[in-house]
């Protein structure tokens, strides 16, 4: 496995690829990796000639407080980790050299992107765009694998890819959970223990929300979103963003649920750590 820190020394390396027409399997992290990361690179492992996982923690993603200087890192043990999933090349660049002084392009999306964690964090997608455009383009990936996890970021994601023609085909890869529900999440590791108990209530609530749609029928959106927040609202440490039923591809509310079209989606702050999750309906 090589780690690669320069652009030209992976554009150099992907267009090689890409002239030989290898495919490149790529998946982008912000590095601190767990099982839902690596679920993803097996999962496109069979398709690609030569796997990539990027690594960096995007600044323009993070707004003003949030846990930019926070985020969980350990390069050693995702090096490693990588390595043992023989992933061939980790793209691991500084912020200086994706971000160059001066630098004043960027890339943002503008319909699926509005709502939800876009109304909470309002300048969040526009750097998961932007740096998925610079990582697309230097990586040059067949396939990208994306999380179910990030539903919205996958949304907004695949717009993008189609808007802007990038030629690439999103795998996308289902929700990996702690054996006790929680889906896993770079961010799970900052939950203090005697907090776990609310942080589970994201999932006790979209499991509640799902039988009261598969097991009891119910297809109005007002019932569902109720036992959701009230389910939501028993956790002491829990402050709800926001718990809502949307369409799977605009990621707006709906009015009636559409079994293989909505999506339960909620996110909360358990303490102060922003927690999402979501379940497909049908
Ligand atoms: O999902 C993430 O970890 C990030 O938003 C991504 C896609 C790697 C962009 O920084």
């Amino acid at each position: 496995m090589e780690v690669i820190s320069s652009i030209e020394e992976i554009q150099q390396i992907t267009l090689q690829f890409e002239r030989e027409g290898k495919k490149i399997g790529f998946v982008p992290t912000m590095g601190f990796l767990h099982e839902g990361h690596l679920s993803l690179v097996e999962l496109i492992r069979e398709r690609s000639d030569i796997l990539i996982v990027s690594i960096f923690v995007n600044p323009t993603q993070f707004g003003a407080g949030e846990d930019l200087g926070k985020y969980p890192r350990d390069m050693e043990r995702d090096l490693s980790l990588c390595r043992k999933h023989k992933v061939d090349y980790v793209f691991s660049p500084s912020t200086e050299e994706i971000y160059p002084k001066f630098a004043s392009t960027y890339v943002s999306e503008e319909m699926v992107s509005d709502g939800l964690c876009g109304h909470a964090r309002p300048t969040h997608f526009k750097g998961v765009t932007t740096i998925c455009a610079k990582l697309f383009n230097l990586c040059r990936p067949t396939f990208v694998a994306l999380g179910q996890k990030d539903a919205q970021q996958l949304v907004v994601l695949k717009r993008m890819i189609r808007d802007l023609h990038f030629p690439i085909e999103v795998i996308v890869g289902p929700t990996v959970r702690e054996a006790d529900g929680l889906a896993k999440s770079s961010r799970n590791s900052y939950i203090k223990a005697e907090h776990r108990k609310d942080a589970l209530l994201l999932y006790q609530a979209l499991e509640a929300g799902r039988a009261l749609v598969n097991e009891n029928g119910i297809r109005d959106v007002d019932p569902v979103k109720s036992e959701l927040i009230s389910i939501l609202q028993t956790g002491h440490s829990l402050k709800v963003n926001y718990a809502d039923i949307v369409d799977r591809e605009t990621m707006k509310p709906e009015s009636e649920i559409e079994m293989g079209r909505s999506i339960l989606i909620i996110a909360a702050w358990v303490d102060k750590i922003r927690l999402i999750d979501n379940m497909l309906l049908g």
